[in-house]
């Protein structure tokens, strides 16, 4: 097993008002927002982000934790699964400028419109099918992606992240730890499709023969 580890830490933290986009969501919003096109991305607040731009202030101050923790150089590769906009990687490729970096995400709109210093890295698949040869990667990131499935297409989406790593990886899911998390959890959610208190989560993990490390998002 894996372990538990937030390293995602130095990610700064949004003031959200939890109730108020709880009370604006309707089943609408939400299928809209799951198809992950422009207006998850760049259209209006309730159906997403509301304008998803690259600002070095979000993971710039991440990286070198996942620099220490897995020894990331030059001569490594990564896998970023969900890599949206390739935000996240651009800033990793400013860091460690040789180090061997994909990304894939289901948002061909996401693919489209990357930073186009990133575009070669990236590609449009399903986390559920990476198109890559076994023990590929030394290292596979997900993060706040593979909770957007249901739970058994969710397993699926682990054991590729397990299939194409070489024994790293790190993922972040939708998760509570008492009835007030699960409460503001649910009244936030837009687009996850499986959310569970953080001890089912890693007995799923146990279950399915995810391996790698594993963060909770909290609203
Ligand atoms: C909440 S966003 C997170 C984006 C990015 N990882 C970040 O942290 O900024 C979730 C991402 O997962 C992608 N996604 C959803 N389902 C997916 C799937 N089945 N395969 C690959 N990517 C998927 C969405 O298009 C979106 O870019």
């Amino acid at each position: 097993m894996g372990i538990e580890i937030d390293l995602l830490k130095n990610y700064p933290k949004t003031k959200r008002d939890v109730s108020e986009r709880g009370l604006q969501k309707t089943d609408e919003d939400r299928n809209i927002a799951r198809k992950f096109g422009k207006e998850f991305f760049d259209g209006s607040r309730k159906h997403g982000y509301g304008g998803f731009n690259y600002n070095p202030k979000y993971w710039q101050p991440v990286i070198p934790d996942f620099i220490n923790h897995f020894k990331l150089t030059n001569n490594c590769s990564l896998l970023d699964v969900g890599c949206a906009k390739g935000f996240m990687l651009y800033d990793i490729s400013l860091i460690i400028p040789e180090i061997k970096l994909c990304g894939i995400d289901i948002s061909s709109y996401a693919i489209k419109n990357c930073l186009e210093e990133i575009r070669p890295s990236l590609q449009v698949a399903d986390a559920k099918s990476l198109p890559f040869d076994d023990n590929s990667f030394d290292v596979v990131i997900s993060i706040n992606t593979v909770h957007n499935l249901e739970l058994n297409d969710c397993a699926i989406a682990l054991k590729e992240i397990e299939r194409v790593s070489n024994g790293k990886s790190f993922i972040t899911v939708d998760a509570y730890r008492n009835n007030e998390e699960k409460e503001a959890m649910f009244s936030w959610n837009l687009t996850g499709k499986t959310i569970m208190h953080v001890d089912e989560w890693k007995t799923f993990f146990k279950d399915i023969g995810y391996s790698g490390d594993y963060y909770w998002f909290i609203p």
